[in-house]
């Protein structure tokens, strides 16, 4: 498995949005718009790769100068809690470190706590909807 950076609109990059598609949205009935893709362009797109196919994904957008904010982590279908997830996160969070953030926040799904507390992120605040299901806010700072 390789994990790397993504380029924007590149062919990786469209792998990306297919496989985010699959798991993040189209379960829920919903599609990325053009505007929300284009906004994309200069964030940290990361994906891991295996003979030419996406297995996994996530995004680091910056909110402050010291921290970025994880969206759109998805492992493919078939090949969830094999310790694809964590990998992509161990790479993440290490990029983010050598780009001198210091700390990761996102808003992650209540089935998908579990898998961040292991990682060592917090749970800051109340729930909330988001793209219709329910959320709670996590941060973790980086060392
Ligand atoms: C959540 C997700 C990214 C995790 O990736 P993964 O490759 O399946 O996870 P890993 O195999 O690396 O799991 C690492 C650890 O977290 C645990 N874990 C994985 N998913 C979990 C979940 N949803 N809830 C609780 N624990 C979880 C695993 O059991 C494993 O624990 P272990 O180290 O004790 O064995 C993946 O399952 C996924 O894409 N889910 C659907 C989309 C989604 O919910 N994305 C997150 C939106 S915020």
């Amino acid at each position: 498995m390789a994990l790397m950076q993504i380029e924007h609109g590149s062919t990786r990059y469209q792998q990306m949005v297919q496989l985010r598609e699959e798991i993040l949205r189209r379960p829920l009935g919903l599609s990325f718009t053009p505007e929300q893709l284009e906004a994309e362009k200069d964030d940290i797109l990361i994906g891991a790769f295996d003979e030419g196919k996406i297995l996994g994904c996530c995004i680091l957008t910056e909110v402050a100068p010291d921290t970025v904010k994880l969206r759109q982590m998805a492992v493919s279908n078939k090949l969830q809690h094999m310790g694809i997830g964590y990998t992509i996160m161990q790479f993440a969070e290490n990029l983010a470190r050598d780009k001198g953030y210091r700390k990761i926040t996102m808003n992650a799904r209540n089935t998908a706590l579990g898998f961040y507390k292991k990682l060592g992120y917090k749970v800051v605040g109340d729930e909330f909807i988001e793209v219709t299901v329910p959320h709670h806010r996590m941060e973790k700072n980086l060392r």
